[in-house]
Parts: structure tokens; C-alpha cells; sequence
């Protein structure tokens, strides 16, 4: 494998059906062989920690709830879901090609199909006015921003075995996600999802506080769960070849909207901050409290334009301060 390419779980493992598959483990010995298609983003480490992350922290309510997996990819997260024991689960992918290999990998791990995978945009069947609120939705998205003209140009005159929407334009994607999550969540229901600092995450929540606010005047508060650091990985050859230019988007990202990482050696290496959201709507502030379930409760509900000054019991995002380092 070329270096900077991603090699999430473990190595590739013996063909089945004559189609390359590698393994995802997650904690508490959770693993499920998955194809690697071209067109399907191959998990790697910030997915593998997000699944870690469910591992250790879902709850019990969530699993009896009803569960969306957005951007599903190969489909770990919402097989990883299941294993826990959630019993309805939804999964959407932008990308046609993820949601059929995620389909086959939920039917070669469990022997049938109990996950509604949807070929929809961020919501299910959002594009048909579908709408459906959940408990719990996780979302890994993409995680750099839409690429700069001289990146697109470059990128245009090579082929492609992923499609740009898996790793990039984060920036809509996360701001059109937070726009609609109070139409999806259902009373006391919770978001988690895995932010890559690149994007400049205190730039996205402080665009949805101010010129793309969330529908029906409501809140998003936000509040940081864990943060990893990772080097930096190109997912695929075309991304590697055009190396100088990404690096080049990311270093004018730091001055444009304070994406934060740093370097070792020749390595970017970038946080990923597991986030959880809520919402409030302005005529139900008693739908408040039973989010909360520990004395920390007014931390974790602080909307994100106060945790900037929170004292240390809140983690704080990535964001204009420099970080250590
Ligand atoms: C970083 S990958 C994560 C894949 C998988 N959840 C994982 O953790 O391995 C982001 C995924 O989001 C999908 N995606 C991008 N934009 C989307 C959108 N508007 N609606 C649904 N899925 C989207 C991509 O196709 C890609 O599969």
C-alpha cells in the first residue's frame, strides 16, 4: 500500500466471492470483514474511533431507539450498530456504489438485511420529502472542505475511484446537516459526530450561529466528547498525486478559517473531535434537562458559542486558539 494511503482495520484478508475484503475490529472484539470497492471509502482510523467511541458510550435507550447512520460508507457504523444490539437502524449514502457494498457487507456479516440503507442525501429519502426524526444519528463526515479551483482543475484530468464528495465539500455538507438536524431528531434525541480539525470546526458552528442557522430558530449546542490525533492520510493515489496543492488548501485553511493541526517531521497530523449535538427549539426550553444525565448537564448543554469561554471541565474544539504541540 503507498504511504498516506489508509489502511483501516486490518490488512487485507483472503478474497471472498473473489472480491478483496479487510477486517474492521473495533473494541470489545466487534469485527466485520468488508469489500473494498472502488467508490466506497474504506474505514479508517477516525472511523475505527468513532465506532470505539459507540462502543463504550451508547446507551441502552438509544439501541431500543431508532438509529441513522449518515454517510455510511462501507456500512461499519451501522453493522457495528447492530452488533450492539440496535434493532432499527437506518444508513444513507451520497454515494450509490457505498450503499449496495454496505448492503453486501450487512448480508455477508449477519446472513440478512435488517439495516433501510438509503441512496439519499444526508436525510433519508430527504429528496422525496421523506421525513422520519431519530434518536440517535452518528455521521462521520467528510472532512476537508470543498477543494480550491486549482485542486479541482487538477484533479478533473484524473480518474477517479472515489468520488470527491467522500472526503471532501465537509464544509455544505456539515452546514446543510446542522441546518435540518431539528427536523430529524426526535424529542431528547442526540447527534455524535466525528469533526476533522482541517475543516475549522469553530468556523462551521459559528457560520450555523449566524448566516446558516438551523430551521425553526432553533439551538444547536455542541459539546466535544474526545479528541485523537492522526497523521494525515491521502485515501487514494489521485488525492496523493496532487499532494502540494491539498497541503497548499489546508495552509490557507489555517488564516481563512483557522483549520488547525500541526506538523511532525513531513506529516500534517490532524484532531479528530468526537462531538456530540443536541437541539433546542425556542418554545420547548424544558426539553432541556432530561438530555443531561450527570451533574455535568449545563456543560454539556452549553451552545458552542459560549464553551469558547467555558472553564476546563467542558474539552474544547479545536478552533482559533493555537493548540500545544
Ligand atoms: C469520511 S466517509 C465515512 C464513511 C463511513 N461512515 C466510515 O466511517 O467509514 C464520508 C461518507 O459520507 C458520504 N457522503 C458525503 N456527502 C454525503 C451526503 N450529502 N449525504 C450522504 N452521504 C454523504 C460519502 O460518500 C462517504 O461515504
Amino acid at each position: 500500500m503507498a504511504e498516506g494511503l489508509p489502511g483501516g482495520g486490518e490488512a487485507a484478508a483472503a478474497s471472498v466471492a473473489g472480491c478483496e475484503t479487510y477486517d474492521a475490529c473495533f473494541d470489545l472484539g466487534h469485527r466485520f470483514r468488508l469489500f473494498d470497492r472502488p467508490g466506497t471509502f474504506r474505514v479508517s482510523q477516525a472511523g475505527l474511533a468513532l465506532g470505539d467511541h459507540l462502543v463504550r458510550n451508547v446507551r441502552e435507550s438509544e439501541l431500543a431507539g431508532r438509529i441513522l447512520d449518515i454517510g455510511t460508507g462501507s456500512g461499519a457504523i451501522a453493522l457495528l450498530l447492530r452488533a450492539l444490539g440496535a434493532t432499527s437502524i437506518a444508513a444513507t449514502d451520497i454515494s450509490a456504489s457505498a450503499v449496495s457494498t454496505a448492503r453486501q457487507n450487512e448480508l455477508e456479516n449477519f446472513g440478512d438485511s435488517v439495516i433501510d440503507f438509503w441512496h439519499s442525501d444526508l436525510f433519508p429519502g430527504a429528496e422525496a420529502g421523506h421525513r422520519e426524526r431519530f434518536d440517535l444519528i452518528v455521521f462521520n463526515p467528510p472532512g476537508w472542505r470543498s477543494p480550491s479551483e486549482l485542486l479541482k482543475a487538477e484533479l478533473a484530468a484524473k480518474r477517479h475511484s472515489l468520488d470527491l464528495e467522500a472526503m471532501f465539500y465537509g464544509d455544505s455538507v456539515l452546514l446543510r446537516f446542522l441546518k435540518h438536524l431539528p427536523e430529524h431528531l426526535a424529542q431528547n434525541g442526540r447527534a455524535i459526530i466525528g469533526l476533522n480539525s482541517l475543516i475549522g470546526i469553530a468556523d462551521i458552528f459559528g457560520r450555523s450561529r449566524s448566516t446558516d442557522r438551523p430551521v425553526n430558530d432553533a439551538t444547536i449546542h455542541a459539546r466535544l466528547l474526545e479528541r485523537h490525533e492522526f497523521p494525515l492520510l491521502f485515501y487514494t493515489e489521485e488525492w496523493l498525486q496532487v499532494r502540494s496543492s491539498l497541503l497548499a488548501q489546508f495552509e490557507q485553511g489555517r488564516h481563512d478559517y483557522a483549520a488547525t493541526y500541526v506538523t511532525k517531521g513531513n506529516t500534517i497530523h490532524w484532531f479528530y473531535e468526537i462531538t456530540e449535538v443536541t437541539v433546542t427549539e425556542p418554545a420547548t426550553p424544558s426539553l432541556v434537562s432530561p438530555i443531561g444525565d450527570h451533574a455535568a448537564a449545563s456543560a454539556r448543554l452549553l451552545p458552542f458559542a459560549e464553551m469558547a469561554a467555558a472553564p476546563a471541565r467542558a474539552l474544547q474544539h479545536s478552533g482559533p486558539e493555537p493548540l500545544a504541540g
